[in-house]
């Protein structure tokens, strides 16, 4: 990493002075003071993590910074309301490397970030666009992203979880009548400044070979290169590289000055720097693997030299790699960074070593499958050996599942294998190196033990379920549980999200629903706990739903490890319904009331009968004369049933408020391994003589902090045989039987050991998925009690309810009138009516009411003719 700041003076080169700055990496405010006068960073900006306070002041955090030739990335930072403020004059993001091989403008999980604010952007030449998971981010939609993408075909923009448009500010605001300012531009980067674009070249008149790029007024075809103008004559800034003055897509005869100049041999030397015909770039020093030689003209070159023990840890260590062939040394693989996806990055650049003359060692790099990546080695030489021994050394690889492609052989010309720790590798696969060894005869059962290898395959099954699947269930809400996750799964896991819609019909498929504004109609609870059991609630009784569960992972870990469950469906309980709607009735003889009525809006249920309920009732004629009673009356004081959407707005994604969600706690994986090492130690320093096998465990140690582990070592009584005795006996009996090496007793210890700690972390994983069952209880309606007259006392000691008789005349549940007969006339009635449930106790409705009189019998003749 380099942070040499330049000043450049040089024409045609550059016109002016620039400042340039290698890559950044900002966690506080401090760090800002780099960035102020860089006017193009050569790398990448970070902005991670950072926390700025409320009071931070804009001058603190402006830049000059015009241009950055790799990519962006703000992640997790908070308190940062726009970027505005720190790249005012941002113009071009090249993309030449990109965060993870694709993407060059990542914004991500910034709780605060309002706005983007890039006001001066014009191009992110190369790479995809990435802006999630913000919270509070408006104006993404307002962006021209096709403008700004330099090759529209080839990148793509991913935008979501961020504020829904419909609750963010439109281009420009709102005008003073409230209407929208449609005379504002449509395209901007928040509500005052507008996305400056170029006026595309025009395309008419122009020769077809000119194509999209279009043409200048003399008929020359247009470079899309060019960010502001059309050609040559006319352009300030190249988006791939600038030559001669002219925008080109490549240094073809040439050699590339900080990603963005093309300049020849003799610029370059005149810059006192090194045209390096590898990769044809002009450099200020040797790459790693080159050392700085004087010819015998006096001038500096760099001459390949791959030599001496190459410990690649990260990306950043791999260029000492390129182009080797020969490693006149030994190689070490020890991927400490699991958050970097650098798989196909050591591809590229290990894919040339066609040999190791000492040994190769690789340990703790969960990331790697395999070790195809040293695509062209067939030789370990083994003139240098780990503990005078090993020449390929494999310990503690998570998912290494294999290790050469099947029909190529590394020959080991001298010293064994070492493979341990590699839960994923069968054992099998580790025996079959047995031929590819050429000065020993036999894989030691010590070196290459079935119990600390591939005891977890699960071998192709890398498409990832959850088993879920409803407990319980009352009218309003519902307990889903999802089967125990393994406990490496659990490590990474921070939660899960709940998706639940209604479904009448069971035909959901996951993206039903969906519209425009990337909102859709399934309902989502966050619930950031590893907990396994969750309880979603204000449900509508009696209804289908569909649902599913999706984890929730450290999307920076792996990133295919997301496991979601099918659809399934459930539907809650039915409950007492809303009381019927529409009450009306009339009497047309004096002895009648008809009454009619609708169905309740909210049935809870089915219903199965009607409860109707006449009575005279005493109205004094005061009474009768101020509330107007009548002989005809529409209920519509009636308790009406409203719909009350009383659901829970539609969560986008986390929320500010779930703090767990941006927890940035350590990944708990890290500290597992270390653990069970820890326990081989406290063997080792009571035998070290004879356990030597594990001394190099000694190097595991070497990293993250150990959690001791205590219980099993020291309740560890003289060992017992091993765990699978058998198993392990037999698969090496051709190797033990005539070698005379019986299985010791320090390695049954430790297999021992290791599926002690195994079955702890298992146990303790699955506590941890278990925790406050009674945090998840449905509560359920009481049971009838078996006295239909029990008293209160009873009744409360018993946990019951007493079924109501309701009184009055039932109907089945299909009709929806009544006709009530042999009543007296001119008499006030109270007319009440129910509707009742299956399956529920007590479940009929709040009675709806109203009071009518029948009519004289005069009316009645009356009317009736009679
Ligand atoms: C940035 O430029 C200003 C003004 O030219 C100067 O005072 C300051 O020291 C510079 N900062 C750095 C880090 O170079
Ligand atoms: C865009 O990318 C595609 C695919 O890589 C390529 O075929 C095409 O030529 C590119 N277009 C431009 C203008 O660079
Ligand atoms: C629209 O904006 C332009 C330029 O700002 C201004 O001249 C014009 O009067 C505006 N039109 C309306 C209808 O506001
Ligand atoms: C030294 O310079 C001469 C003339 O400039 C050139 O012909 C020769 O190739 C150079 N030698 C080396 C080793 O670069
Ligand atoms: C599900 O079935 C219902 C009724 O048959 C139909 O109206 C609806 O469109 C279907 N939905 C899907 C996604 O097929
Ligand atoms: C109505 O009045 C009659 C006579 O006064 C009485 O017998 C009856 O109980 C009263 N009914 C109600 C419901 O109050
Ligand atoms: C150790 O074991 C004892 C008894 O088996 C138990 O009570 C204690 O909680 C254990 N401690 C740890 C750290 O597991
Ligand atoms: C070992 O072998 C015996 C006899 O074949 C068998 O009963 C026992 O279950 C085996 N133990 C294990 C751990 O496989
Ligand atoms: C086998 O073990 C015995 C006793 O431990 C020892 O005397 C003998 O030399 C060993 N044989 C070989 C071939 O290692
Ligand atoms: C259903 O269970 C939930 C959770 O215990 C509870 O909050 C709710 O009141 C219950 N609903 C009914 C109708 O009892
Ligand atoms: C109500 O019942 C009476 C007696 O059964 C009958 O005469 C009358 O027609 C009925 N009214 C209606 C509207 O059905």
């Amino acid at each position: 990493m380099w942070h040499m700041v330049w000043l450049l003076l040089l024409w045609p080169v550059a016109t002016r002075s620039e400042i340039i700055c290698g890559s950044l990496e900002l966690r506080s405010i401090a760090d800002f003071d780099q960035l102020r006068n860089c006017s193009v960073v050569v790398g990448h900006v970070h902005i991670a993590n950072l926390q700025l306070p409320s009071n931070v002041s804009l001058t603190e955090l402006s830049s000059e910074l015009t241009e950055i030739t790799d990519y962006l990335l703000i992640y997790r930072s908070t308190g940062l309301l726009t970027l505005e403020t720190i790249f005012p004059k941002l113009r071009l993001i090249r993309g030449r490397q990109l965060l993870m091989n694709l993407y060059a403008l990542i914004v991500y999980e910034n709780r605060n970030l309002r706005e983007l604010g890039l006001v001066q952007l014009q191009r992110i030449q190369d790479g995809h666009i990435r802006v999630e998971s913000n919270p509070m981010l408006c104006f993404v939609h307002t962006v021209d992203w096709v403008y700004l993408a330099g090759n529209a075909t080839k990148q793509h923009f991913y935008i979501k979880l961020n504020k829904s448009p419909n609750h963010c500010p439109v281009c420009g605001g709102l005008s003073a009548d409230y209407s929208i300012n449609y005379n504002y531009t449509r395209h901007c980067w928040n509500m005052h400044v507008a996305q400056v674009r170029f006026a595309p070249p025009q395309t008419e008149k122009c020769a077809k070979s000119c194509g999209r790029n279009g043409c200048d007024d003399k008929g020359n075809c247009c470079q899309h290169s060019c960010i502001t103008g059309c050609s040559a004559q006319s352009c300030t800034l190249c988006g791939n590289y600038l030559r001669n003055g002219r925008c080109v897509d490549q240094c073809i005869a040439s050699y590339e000055l900080h990603k963005r100049h093309c300049i020849s041999y003799k610029e370059c030397r005149q810059l006192n720097l090194i045209p390096l015909t590898r990769g044809y770039r002009c450099m200020d020093h040797c790459p790693n693997n080159h050392k700085p030689v004087i010819d015998a003209n006096g001038t500096l070159q760099c001459q390949l030299e791959c030599k001496g023990t190459f410990h690649i840890k990260r990306m950043a260590d791999l260029e000492q790699l390129q182009d080797c062939v020969t490693i006149n040394g030994s190689l070490v693989i020890e991927l400490v960074d699991i958050k970097e996806k650098i798989v196909s990055a050591l591809e590229q650049a290990m894919g040339s070593i066609k040999e190791i003359t000492g040994y190769l060692k690789v340990i703790h790099s969960a990331q790697l499958m395999s070790l195809t990546f040293l695509s062209n080695l067939d030789t370990i030489r083994g003139d240098q050996l780990i503990e005078n021994k090993y020449a390929l050394y494999v310990v503690n690889n998570y998912h290494m599942e294999h290790i050469w492609p099947a029909n190529r052989q590394v020959a080991i010309q001298r010293g064994t294998i070492f493979f341990h720790l590699n839960p994923r590798l069968c054992f099998e696969k580790i025996q079959k190196l047995q031929s590819s060894l050429k000065s020993v005869r036999t894989i030691s059962i010590a070196d290459v033990s079935p119990n600390s290898n591939g005891e977890r395959v699960i071998c192709g099954d890398s498409v990832r379920t959850l088993n879920v699947k409803v407990e319980d269930v009352n009218s309003t809400a519902v307990r889903i549980v999802i089967d125990f996750m393994k406990s490496e799964d659990v490590e990474i896991l921070i939660g899960y999200s709940y998706h639940y819609m209604e479904a009448p019909q069971r035909n959901v498929t996951k993206y039903d629903g969906r519209h425009g504004c990337g909102h859709d109609d399934w309902l989502m609870d966050v619930s950031p706990s590893k907990n396994r059991r969750h309880v979603i609630s204000k449900l509508k009784p009696y209804t289908q739903y569909a649902y599913f569960v999706k984890t929730l992972t450290r999307t920076d870990y792996h990133m295919q490890v997301d496991a979601y469950s099918k659809i399934l469906y459930f539907r809650t309980l039915p409950s007492k319904p809303s009381p019927v709607s529409q009450l009306h009735g009339s009497s047309d003889h004096s002895t009648q009331i008809m009454v009619y009525w609708w169905p309740p809006l909210r049935p809870n249920g089915i219903i199965s009968k009607y409860i109707v309920n006449i009575e005279l009732h005493n109205l004094t004629e005061a009474e009768a004369s101020t509330k107007n009673y009548s002989t005809f009356k529409t209920c519509d004081t009636c308790e009406l049933d409203c719909v009350c959407n009383d659901l829970e707005p539609y969560n986008s994604g986390p929320q500010p408020e779930d703090e767990h969600y941006y927890n940035k706690e350590q990944i708990t994986y890290e500290d597992a391994l270390p653990n069970l090492i820890y326990v081989s130690r406290r063997k080792l320093q009571t035998k070290k003589e004879r356990f030597d096998k594990v001394k190099s465990f000694e190097d595991l140690l070497a990293g993250p902090s150990l959690v001791a582990y205590d219980n099993s070592t020291s309740t560890t009584t003289p060992a017992p045989p091993l765990v699978d005795n058998n198993s392990t006996l037999s698969a090496n009996n051709q190797s033990t039987a005539n070698q005379n090496e019986t299985v010791s007793q320090e390695e049954t210890d430790a297999a021992k050991q290791y599926e002690i700690f195994r079955k702890y972390i298992e146990d303790r994983m699955r506590q941890l998925q278990d925790t406050n069952k009674s945090d998840f209880i449905i509560q359920h309606a009481m049971p009838k009690c078996q006295d239909a007259h029990a008293s209160v006392g009873y009744r409360l000691e018993q946990k019951c309810v007493v079924e109501e008789e309701p009184i009055g005349t039932s109907l089945p549940g299909s009709q929806h009138y009544f006709n009530a007969t042999g009543l007296q006339a001119s008499k006030y009635y109270r007319i009440t009516v129910r509707a009742c449930v299956d399956g529920v106790i007590n479940g009929c409705s709040n009675p709806a009411e109203m009071i009518l009189k029948t009519i004289s019998e005069q009316v009645d003749q009356f009317m009736n003719g009679q």
